[in-house]
């Protein structure tokens, strides 16, 4: 039986929380923050996150890639680099989980180097705090999971599927061989 980790309302609360701190940080500041989505993943909590935080700000898109299957490759692959011009501007990368800190390490350093932002704060809706392979810490976390498990849904894929699955869950072995079957016969 698969374990539904975090269902609608849950995540809804947890972004409510996330979202009034974030907007207690920055109701004062005179600069436009820039929030950059890490896609494919952070699409859904970004646009949800959005909704709840009430200052002037502007939206972009960066795409990486490190993971296969249920594993960290460790190897990041950029995809997709930002539009906006972030040189000397306030940053938030919107991630939807960090697990090694392999991926959001390198983004900042990338971002840091390539384009001396004056500021680069990360937020990300769970934090998987057993995986780190590097220090790392995020300003802003929805949730702190003190287990490594593997999560699909609410952006969270496997293999590309269950982004669109509007909770998140834990899949057991029988949902990982089907998918796999599944996969296999649209190749
Ligand atoms: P890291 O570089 O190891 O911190 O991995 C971060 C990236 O791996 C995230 O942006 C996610 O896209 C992906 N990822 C990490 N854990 C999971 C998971 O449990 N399910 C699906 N994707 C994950
Ligand atoms: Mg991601």
């Amino acid at each position: 039986m698969k374990e539904i980790l975090f269902n609608e309302k849950q995540i809804d609360e947890i972004i409510t929380k996330l979202a009034s701190k974030i907007n207690k940080d920055y109701e004062n500041c005179e600069d436009i923050p820039v929030l950059i989505c890490v896609l494919k993943g952070a699409a859904p909590f970004m646009h949800d996150l959005i909704k709840k935080l009430n200052f002037p700000m502007k939206l972009d898109y960066i795409q990486l890639s490190s993971y296969n299957g249920t594993s960290s490759t460790g190897v990041i692959h950029l995809k997709k680099d930002v539009s906006e011009n972030i040189t000397n501007k306030r940053v938030i990368i919107v991630e939807d989980i960090i697990d090694t800190g392999t991926t959001l390490n390198y983004l900042k350093d990338y971002l840091n180097i390539k384009y001396k932002p004056k500021e680069i704060k990360l937020c990300c809706l769970i934090d998987k705090i057993p995986a780190r392979k590097v220090k790392l810490d995020a300003d802003y976390v929805g949730y702190y999971l003190n287990e490594s498990k593997f999560l699909v849904g609410y952006g969270f894929d496997y293999n590309e599927l269950f982004r669109e699955v509007p909770y998140i869950f834990v899949p057991d072995n029988e949902d990982l061989n089907k998918w796999d079957e599944l996969l296999k016969k649209n190749n």
